[in-house]
């Protein structure tokens, strides 16, 4: 196994260990509702209602941005709802994931002028990146729930938000690929070699520091009542 198989096999175990501990937890499943949260409401969304609020765009484009900030409007309202259900605040996303994502900003600004359609295709890329790794934080967790056949409400709303992100994930990428001229795949293959790069890291430095937090909220929620 390579590297890459490596780091995502283990930010998959140490995360998918933490979901279980999660299950009947309100507190534990609230922390990890408030990640989803923060990817939801954080750089992605921030970026497409840059460039729809900036220069005008193909209306098949500014259909699907304007599509997917809907869909992510809604999602995020759905993670709020069900973490006030579960009695909890969301808190705001930890100096490490916002580093990360300021360090994707700024490595991949040297292309915004590198493709004839604009800052639109690093978005897009980006986009493409991260729902992707959206999807597979999301399948994680509802195969941790379908498989102790848990059917709560946090599993109907992560199943409603999945398959949004699916769609959002290969839209993203088609997108992209429609805008690439045909001498700009070169750099298109750099720029999406290097936000995968950014994304896969601290991967597994985060995924410990999730697991500490959820399994110490889930252990402290069960040590209380047991008390
Ligand atoms: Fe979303
Ligand atoms: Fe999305």
């Amino acid at each position: 196994m390579d590297l890459v198989g490596w780091q995502r096999t283990a930010v998959d175990a140490i995360k998918r260990d933490a979901i279980v501990r999660s299950v009947a937890s309100p507190r534990a499943e609230s922390y990890i509702l408030g990640e989803y949260l923060w990817s939801e409401e954080g750089a992605e969304r921030s970026a497409l209602q840059r460039v729809l609020a900036g220069s005008p765009h193909e209306p098949w484009l500014a259909k699907l941005i304007g599509a997917q900030l809907a869909d992510e409007r809604r999602h995020a309202r759905l993670l709020r709802d069900r973490i006030a259900e579960l009695g909890a605040v969301p808190r705001p996303a930890p100096a490490l994931a916002q580093a990360k994502l300021w360090w994707l900003e700024r490595s991949c600004a040297r292309y915004g002028s590198a493709f004839a359609a604009g800052p639109i295709v690093v978005v897009l890329a980006a986009a493409a990146q991260l729902e992707a790794t959206g999807v597979r934080m999301l399948r994680r967790h509802l195969d941790v729930l379908e498989a102790r056949a848990v059917s709560s409400p946090t599993a109907r709303v992560i199943r409603a938000i999945l398959a949004d992100e699916k769609r959002h994930a290969a839209s993203c990428a088609a997108a992209a690929e429609r805008l690439v001229c045909d001498d700009e795949r070169v750099a298109f293959a750099e720029l999406r070699e290097r936000v995968a790069r950014i994304d896969r890291a601290f991967g597994v430095t985060l995924a410990v520091r999730y697991w500490c937090i959820v399994a110490s909220r889930a252990a402290l929620e069960r040590a209380r009542e047991a008390a």
